[in-house]
């Protein structure tokens, strides 16, 4: 069996370059597009303290998580949903890195002998260095190569999810 744990911002996107307010976070609505195509479970992951709603503010939090190596405290999981053995794994890129509840998600729980998945939303910085940083806080994971999907196109993924699930994913693992 298989889960998409995900992050999403719930506050104000980047869309080419300037601030605006969306609905519903872009990661978001990429995991629940993945859990339709796959019927994957969905798993997501909350920091307690939530992250500003306000883009600049957003950037000012992750700026100190990352440059004092801060991994926030995220609201427990899904125990049963941890046993899967595919883990997708969905979140913005935030400063060309994981945002740190990702970190934490990753450090907090065992990721040996899984197969992960990872997917990113970006403003055109793709999945930066995130792929490289589930790789060194998984050692023992087979992490697969990620989707880079653009913010602002969300809306169109299925096309991609699709393809990369042909290329990566063995249902049934
Ligand atoms: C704190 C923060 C940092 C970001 N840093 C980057 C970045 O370095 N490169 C990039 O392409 N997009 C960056 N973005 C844009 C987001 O990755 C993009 O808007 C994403 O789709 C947001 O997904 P969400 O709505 O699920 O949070 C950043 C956004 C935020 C809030």
């Amino acid at each position: 069996m298989a889960t998409i744990w995900y992050f999403s911002h719930e506050g104000d996107a980047l869309i080419n370059g300037s601030t605006a307010k969306i609905n519903e976070g872009n990661t978001k609505i990429a995991a629940d597009t993945l859990a339709e195509i796959s019927g994957a479970n969905l798993g997501k992951i909350s920091p307690v303290e939530m992250y500003p709603f306000d883009f600049d503010e957003a950037v000012q939090r992750a700026k100190v998580e990352r440059d004092q190596n801060i991994n926030p405290t995220i609201h427990p999981v899904s125990a049963n949903l941890l046993n899967d053995s595919v883990w997708f794994l969905g979140y913005p890129n935030w400063l060309g890195e994981l945002p740190g509840a990702v970190k934490t998600f990753l450090i907090n729980h065992d990721s040996d002998g899984r197969i992960i998945l990872p997917f990113a939303t970006h403003e055109g910085g793709g999945m930066g260095n995130s792929v490289n940083q589930i790789k060194q806080l998984c050692p023992n994971a087979d992490v697969k190569i990620g989707l880079p999907i653009r913010g602002s196109r969300v809306s169109k993924s299925q096309f991609a999810f699709a393809n990369w699930l042909t290329q990566y994913y063995v249902k049934n693992n």
